[in-house]
C-alpha cells in the first residue's frame, strides 16, 4: 500500500508532527498564518487527510473540492463548527474531534474569567501599571462576591460540568439550562438544579456558557436574553463567539442590562465589534480556553492519532460523523 499523504495546514507540538511523520508523507505548513482558503484547497487536493486548526475553514466547496479518497479531516479542537460535517459525511470524509482531553483545562479558564470580572483584576492591574496606585482606598474597584452567589451554566456536557465541580468551593448555588436535564444522581452529585433558560438568565450572578455552535445556539444571547439579566450578572463566554449576539451584548453593557463580561472567544474572531474593548467592563482573552502546554500537547497527538487510524482505514477514535466511516 503507498504510503499516505497527510497535510498539517499548521505547527503542531513537535510530538504530533514526529507521530504523523512516523505513519505519512507529511506536508506541514510551518508559516505559523492560516493557509488562505484557495492555497488550502490547493494543498489538499495532495493529500489523502488533513489534521487541521479551527482556524481552517472547510465549507460545501471546499470539501467538494477534496479528490476522490481523501480520507479524513482530524480538527485540533473539540469543536468543528470551522467544518461542514454533513458535506464531508456526503463524501465519505471522516471528520474527527479532541474531545476531553481540554475538559478541565477550559474550566479552568471559564474561572478565570469569572473572578477576574468579578473582582475587576484587568481593570486593577492596569491602574497600578499606569501609577496611579498612591494609597489604599476604602471604596476603590469594589467588585463582586463570588462566594455563596448563584452560579448559572448554559450547557451541561464534559466542560459545563467541570465548572460546576469547581463551584462547589466557593459555596455558590447552582442552576443550569441544557438541551435535556442531567440524570438525578449526577445533579445531586454536582449540587445542581436545572432550570428554564429564562429563570436562569433572571436568577444568576454568574452565567457561563457552554454550548457547542450550532444553527440553534447561534445569538442564543441576544438583546431580549441580555436584558433578562440582573443588572450586575456577569457573562462568561469561553464557547464559540457566535452563541452571543455581540454587537447587542456592546448595547447591553452600555446600557447597564448587565455589569460586566468575560470573552475567550468572538463573533467575527479575531475582530472585535466596536465599542467592545473601549468597555472597561470587560475582560478580553484571545480564545485561550485549552491554551496549557500539556493540553495542547495532547490535543495535537489525539488528532494526529485520529488522522492515522482513519488512514489505515479503522475507525478513528474521536469520529464526529460515523456514518463516513466505511469500515
Ligand atoms: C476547542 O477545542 O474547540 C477550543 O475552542 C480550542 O481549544
Amino acid at each position: 500500500m503507498a504510503t499516505p499523504r497527510v497535510l498539517q495546514t499548521n505547527r503542531l507540538p513537535a510530538s504530533a508532527t514526529a507521530y504523523l511523520r512516523a505513519h505519512a508523507e507529511v506536508e506541514v505548513n510551518e508559516s505559523g498564518d492560516p493557509l488562505p482558503p484557495q492555497e488550502l484547497r490547493r494543498r489538499a487536493a495532495a493529500h489523502d487527510g488533513v489534521v487541521c486548526l479551527l482556524t481552517d475553514r472547510f465549507d460545501a466547496q471546499l470539501i467538494g473540492a477534496l479528490p476522490t479518497g481523501f480520507k479524513v479531516i482530524a480538527n485540533v479542537a473539540v469543536g468543528y463548527d470551522n467544518i461542514d460535517v454533513a458535506a464531508a459525511s456526503s463524501r465519505g470524509i471522516m471528520v474527527t474531534n479532541t474531545p476531553g482531553v481540554l475538559t478541565e483545562t477550559t474550566a479552568d479558564l471559564a474561572w478565570a474569567l469569572l473572578m477576574a470580572a468579578a473582582r475587576r483584576l484587568v481593570e486593577a492591574d492596569r491602574y497600578v501599571r499606569a501609577g496611579r496606585f498612591r494609597r489604599w482606598e476604602l471604596m476603590d474597584f469594589l467588585g463582586c462576591d463570588v462566594h455563596g452567589a448563584t452560579l448559572g451554566i448554559i450547557g451541561m456536557g464534559r466542560i459545563g460540568q467541570a465548572v460546576a465541580r469547581r463551584a462547589r468551593g466557593f459555596a455558590m448555588r447552582l442552576i443550569y439550562h441544557n438541551r435535556r436535564p442531567l440524570p438525578a444522581p449526577l445533579e445531586q452529585e454536582l449540587a445542581a438544579s436545572y432550570v428554564p433558560l429564562e429563570t436562569l438568565l433572571g436568577e444568576a450572578d454568574f452565567i457561563s456558557l457552554h454550548v457547542p455552535l450550532t444553527p440553534q445556539t447561534h445569538h442564543l444571547i441576544g438583546m431580549p436574553e441580555l436584558r433578562r439579566m440582573k443588572p450586575t450578572a456577569c457573562l462568561i463566554n469561553t464557547a464559540r463567539g457566535p452563541v452571543v449576539d455581540e454587537a447587542a451584548l456592546v448595547i447591553a453593557l452600555r446600557d447597564g442590562c448587565l455589569g460586566a463580561a468575560a470573552l475567550d472567544v468572538y463573533e467575527r474572531e479575531p475582530a472585535l465589534s466596536p465599542g467592545l474593548a473601549e468597555l472597561p467592563q470587560t475582560v478580553l482573552l484571545p480564545h485561550l480556553g485549552s491554551a496549557s502546554r500539556r493540553t495542547r500537547e495532547r490535543m495535537a497527538r489525539m488528532a494526529a492519532e485520529n488522522c492515522v487510524a482513519a488512514l489505515r482505514g479503522e475507525r478513528p477514535p474521536n469520529l464526529v460523523n460515523p456514518e463516513a466511516f466505511r469500515g
